[in-house]
């Protein structure tokens, strides 16, 4: 695939300082310039920046050479999208509706770091004996691994969808009705949600870690202190399988960690579905909040996109 992944989200919040303090326990760690945060395998990931309501102000997405940029020029135009070459390796381009700066760049692949896995025990299945679980023995803080994907709540789904699909190209992994789709431009199943809404507006960002385990101690340590940073979690989700425990950041955005997520789909082997009800949503866990689906600042968000609009 031309492209291959996510580089770096930017969000503006209206409170950098608290924000970063969020998301460096999260497990991110803070640069010394430019607002910039990292995870372990994919370096300067989060970049946190002010704005007076929260949304994602950029999305850096990886290409391999410069003729993918071409090619994504000459798309973009046949959509009548202006896009900007000027700079070396890079092509900046507004994602309609939402207004999200895409940035699309010439990068190396990240080379994650190899998790090994623990030895586990089930019925007439022993790997592990004499000795304590892997996980029970974990210490230190958890740290996510990189970037998986971002979600954005969109007024003009068909639109904004084009842009990603048609323009930057994107596949399509998978549907929520007719009301999201998930997208991917690396090997994970999805590397962007659009989901129509009332507002365009950032839901989630979502940052891998090693495996459920690593979910479950990121979230413990983020909800020793602050039981109000829980939305929803433990749970698998359907579309992806992966593991997911979402939380919440001070200015409103949710930010994920996941595990596990469906890899590598073929073009022509992988058929997209449709899911409805509770497919869409996740095979098993706490039924999601009402929140979750209908953030408790949507309204102030739709006054926000109007303005903006
Ligand atoms: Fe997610």
């Amino acid at each position: 695939m031309p492209l291959h992944g996510l580089a770096s989200v930017t969000i503006g919040v209206p409170d950098v300082e608290v924000t970063s303090a969020y998301y460096a326990d999260f497990g991110l760690a803070p640069q010394p310039a430019g607002g910039w945060m990292s995870t372990t395998d994919g370096g300067h990931q989060l970049r946190l920046v002010h704005r007076p309501h929260r949304q994602l102000v950029e999305l850096v997405v990886r290409a391999s050479d410069r003729d993918d940029l071409a090619r994504i020029a000459g798309r973009l135009a046949r959509l009548d999208v202006p896009a900007d070459g000027s700079q070396p390796d890079t092509l900046v381009a507004v994602a309609p509706a939402v207004g999200t700066r895409v940035v699309v760049r010439v990068l190396p692949p990240i080379t994650p770091t190899v998790a090994p896995l623990p030895a586990s025990n089930g019925p007439g299945r022993t790997e592990r004996f004499n000795r304590r679980a892997d996980a029970v023995l974990r210490s230190g803080a958890v740290q996510p691994r990189r970037l998986g994907h971002a979600v954005l709540g969109t007024t003009q789904l068909a639109v904004t969808k084009a842009f990603f699909v048609d323009g930057l190209g994107f596949k399509i992994s998978d549907y929520i009705s007719d009301r999201g789709v998930f997208l991917r431009c690396s090997a994970d199943h999805h590397n962007l949600l659009l989901l129509a809404a009332p507002a365009n507006f950032l839901h989630h960002t979502s940052w891998e870690v090693d495996d459920a385990d690593e979910i479950g101690r990121g979230a413990t340590a983020m909800l020793e202190d602050h039981p109000e940073r829980h939305v929803w979690g433990l749970g698998r989700h359907h579309a992806g399988g992966n593991f997911f425990w979402y939380l919440r950041d001070p200015a409103g955005n949710f930010s994920e960690y996941f595990a596990d997520m469906d890899a590598n789909l073929d073009d022509q082997l992988w058929k997209p579905e449709v899911f409805e009800g509770r497919e869409g949503l996740y095979d098993w866990g706490p039924p999601p909040p009402p929140s979750f689906l209908h953030p408790d600042d949507l309204a102030d968000l739709m006054i926000g996109s109007h303005t903006a609009a």
